[in-house]
């Protein structure tokens, strides 16, 4: 990785000194996550999932170091956050209450408003190459703004490459994308958001608001969806 050099302490690329911006946290492709017994997951979905690849708890402590470098970097200005639903909403609401807390207690505080939009371009466990917005306030309300998008996971890029596309044509001040995750995936366009809480392996994910046909946005861990289970909520 450009710019960077390997933590073997942390598991992480640690950035050199001046490039903070694309610091991230791997989970590696040999990951072998936890069992589901270790943790509390819904009786329902006992049966679908392999393992948890990311504790609820670790993804709070992510996030709340992402709340920080957010306001570190946009900090003194206004923001419009702006969630991508519906996967996005749980890491939006976690995002703002790490903000929020962090403008009850520091000496720098964001003045923060929030939108929202509705895209959809999955089907079953496939990308499928049109991205619908389908619900949201008028994006020209967006003009002038400083404007943070939060999403829940960049796969190939082409969502998040419309929304940026979408925006540009209503002039925003500044545009800064926080993806909770990135998958690492030869479908990649190589778009990169300005802010990564982890970088995943090439897997279907489900939980913290992720979903596979609508189901799983009721579990707390970020967790591996197993074969039988794509077969189960099949539409
Ligand atoms: P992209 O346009 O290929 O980058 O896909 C982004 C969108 O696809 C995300 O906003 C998600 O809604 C959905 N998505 C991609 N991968 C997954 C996954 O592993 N689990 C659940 N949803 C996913
Ligand atoms: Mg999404």
């Amino acid at each position: 990785v450009a710019g960077h050099f390997w933590s073997p302490q942390l598991h992480i690329y640690v950035p050199f000194p001046k490039c903070v911006i694309s610091l991230l946290l791997q989970i590696p492709d040999d990951e072998k996550g936890y069992k589901l017994d270790l943790f509390c997951v819904p009786k329902h979905y006992e049966e679908d999932l392999d393992q948890v690849i990311i504790p609820h708890g670790l993804i709070m402590d992510r996030t709340e170091r992402l709340a920080r470098d957010i306001v570190r970097d946009m900090g003194g200005h206004h923001i419009v956050a702006l969630c991508v639903l519906k996967g996005g909403y749980t890491f939006f609401a976690d995002l703002l209450d790490y903000i929020k807390a962090l403008n009850q207690n520091s000496d720098k505080s964001v003045p923060l408003t929030v939108d929202f939009i509705r895209l959809k371009s999955y089907c079953n466990d496939q990308s499928t190459n049109i991205v619908k917005v389908i619900g949201g306030d008028e994006l020209s309300t967006l003009t002038g703004k400083n404007v943070l998008i939060v999403e829940d996971i960049v796969e190939t890029g082409r969502t998040m490459e419309t929304l940026l596309s979408l925006l540009s044509e209503c002039n925003p001040k500044m545009v800064k994308v926080v993806s909770l995750l990135v998958k690492r995936t030869p479908r990649s366009s190589g778009y990169r958001p300005d802010y990564i809480g982890f970088e995943v392996p090439d897997l279907f994910l489900v939980g913290y608001a992720l979903d596979y046909n609508e189901y799983f946005r009721d579990l707390s861990h970020i967790c591996i969806l197993n074969e039988n289970a794509k077969e189960k909520y099949k539409v």
